[in-house]
């Protein structure tokens, strides 16, 4: 299967790329990683790193579905991280055209909450995903999941903007999302991941608990299953 990891902007995308991968790796799935971003940064952590579950693919290209997507072994876990899709709309589109699941990566912020429903400049990703149905072999959007990251412990936020995201913003006529119970936790631990080994429990739980909800789900199977 394919999992694509996406964003707007900035927003934490490729941490939580990264510490899933992990993740599914601790849980027993043979993964492996593409980059899709042009700043390459999956890649550099897993060449500078000992403990990089499997092999990152430099992979930023609009031709992903047509190229790289042919390439994979499918019955792997395949997780690429996309660049901003508010700047390479081009690559995202056509990571969308073969992934299997998506999960965006959104701070619990009205900043954040605004780069993603109605961007200034840019293509809402709500527009990406659903214009991604014309082109795949399904005539469906992929299944789509919201991840927020960045929740100080204790605040009001999460909750606040996962009612948002959920009920199409205050008067409902934004897109509805599926937002993930998990909630990644800002943490000076997974603020200081990328490019180190998970070597440390506060980089772990949160992603295991992400690893176990998405096959509770069912977006993700059990480890050794059918893909
Ligand atoms: N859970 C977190 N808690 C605190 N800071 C975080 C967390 N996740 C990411 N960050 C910080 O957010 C910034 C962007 O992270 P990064 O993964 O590079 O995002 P993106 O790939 O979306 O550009 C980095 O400075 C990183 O340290
Ligand atoms: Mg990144």
């Amino acid at each position: 299967m394919l999992i694509a990891s996406l964003k707007p902007r900035t927003m934490g995308g490729t941490t939580n790329t990264g510490l899933l991968a992990y993740a599914l790796a601790r849980a027993g799935h043979q993964v492996t990683c593409y980059d899709a971003d042009e700043s390459l940064q999956l890649a550099a952590w897993a060449r500078d790193v000992d403990d990089f579950p499997g092999t990152v693919h430099e992979a930023d290209t609009p031709a992903f579905a047509e190229t790289v997507y042919p390439a994979m072994d499918h019955n792997r876990v395949n997780l690429v991280d996309a660049g901003h899709a508010e700047n390479h709309p081009d690559i995202v589109d056509s990571v969308l055209e073969v992934a299997d699941l998506v999960i965006v990566t959104v701070s619990p912020t009205n900043p954040d909450y605004d780069r993603l429903v109605k961007p200034e400049r840019g293509t809402p990703i709500a527009k990406l995903i659903r214009r991604s149905a014309a082109l795949r072999d399904s005539g469906k959007a992929p299944t789509t999941v919201i991840l927020l990251n960045r929740c100080q412990a204790g605040a009001n936020s999460p909750k606040e903007f996962a009612d948002l995201l959920t009920n199409g913003g205050k008067d409902g006529t934004l897109p509805r999302w599926d937002v993930l119970t998990t909630r990644i936790p800002r943490r000076e631990q997974i603020a200081s991941a990328v490019g180190f080994p998970c070597d440390k429990p506060g980089r772990k739980a949160p992603y295991d608990a992400l690893v176990t909800e998405l096959t509770r789900l069912g977006h993700v199977p059990a480890p050794g299953g059918p893909r």
